[in-house]
């Protein structure tokens, strides 16, 4: 599929005299994993569930494959799916039943019901525990049979909202996968979190969202140079001149220079402070001050600052709230 699956401009949702979403653009690319990412509060939800036509805009317009969320809102809600923060499987029925029920909801016959829950819960890891009530499924399991029941019938858009907050990491990993798996399908995928590293495993372009508002917007290389700071990691030959070196880049780097558990390694942050030459070009410049203060490199290699990183220099705050 090509185009867009969703397109916003300057939307907009007030809850009182709370801006929850405040001018948001988006563009989302058919096909692929958007990740929309921000702390509590952010607007997130909001805006999914304004995409979802769950509420009604304010000011602004959105669409969803080409289709007005309010004007043509019962075709956009023929296209899309959504798996919500709280979820809506019923807590006393079994996995079976609950997916079968569902199925029948959406028009499927008995037969074809049945055999859609079975090949969703067989792919879902869930097979042994389909003729369990829900209330007693694990996290993990509960999050795989809400993600479930949200793509009975394949949607062209899929919200998945938090899919993986409090997921111990082997199940966020199942989750993970049955995301990639959902999209190889053709499917599109709009993600919430407020995980950098889910945002950076799946997403291909990433918004940033803080206070109702898009702060960044790119692919994830995009956001990361954007940022302007990477880090080095250096490992010496000899560990006693480690004190040493760790003076040399600090100077050299005009930044807090950190002793790595091993050793013989260090890392410091390149920020382009005072200067405006390049990560590479600071980071080798650095290099070169370590040698002609007779200092043995063994290695060293030159990162991209991490999501996190990104996220703390945009937001300016200590980051999502657990
Ligand atoms: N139905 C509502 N009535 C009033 N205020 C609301 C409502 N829903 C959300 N809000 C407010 O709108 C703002 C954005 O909330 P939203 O749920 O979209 O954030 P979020 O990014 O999904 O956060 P979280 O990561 O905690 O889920 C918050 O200040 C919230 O209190
Ligand atoms: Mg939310």
């Amino acid at each position: 599929m090509s185009g867009m699956a969703v397109e916003t401009e300057a939307l907009v949702k007030d809850f009182g005299g709370n801006r929850a979403v405040d001018g948001v653009d988006l563009r989302v690319p058919a096909g692929t994993v958007y990740g929309l990412l921000g702390p509590n509060g952010a607007g997130k939800t909001t805006t999914v569930k304004l995409l979802a036509t769950l509420l009604r805009p304010d000011a602004g317009h959105a669409r969803v494959f080409g289709h007005d969320v309010v004007r043509d809102a019962d075709t956009v809600r023929g296209r899309v799916s959504l798996t919500g923060q709280y979820a809506s499987v019923d807590e006393d029925l079994t996995g079976t039943e609950n997916l079968v029920l569902l199925a029948r909801l959406l028009g499927h016959t008995r037969p074809a019901a049945r055999d859609r829950a079975a090949q969703l819960l067989d792919a879902f890891g869930l097979a042994e525990a389909a003729g369990r009530q829900v209330k007693n499924y694990s996290g993990g399991m509960r999050r795989r049979i809400d993600i479930a029941a949200s793509i009975l019938n394949t949607p062209d858009l899929l919200f998945l909202d938090e899919p993986t907050t409090g997921l111990d990491p082997r199940s966020r990993n199942q989750v993970w996968d049955i995301v990639r798996a959902v999209v190889a399908q053709g499917t599109t995928v709009l993600l919430t979190t407020q995980y950098l590293d889910e945002a950076d495993q799946l997403a291909s372009r990433i918004a940033v969202i803080d206070h109702g508002k898009v702060i960044a917007e790119g692919t994830k290389g995009e956001l990361k140079a954007s940022v302007g700071s990477g880090s080095v990691h250096v490992r010496l030959r000899d560990a006693e001149q480690r004190p040493a070196a760790e003076r040399v880049l600090a100077t050299a780097l005009r930044a807090a220079v950190q002793l790595d558990p091993d050793p013989v390694a260090l890392t410091a942050t390149v920020n382009g402070h005072g200067t405006d030459l390049g990560a590479a070009e600071q980071a080798a410049r650095a290099l070169a001050e370590l040698a002609r203060a007779g200092i043995t490199v063994d290695n060293f290699a030159l990162g991209q600052p991490s999501l996190d990183e990104v996220f703390l220099a945009l937001t300016d705050r200590k980051g999502p709230a657990a």
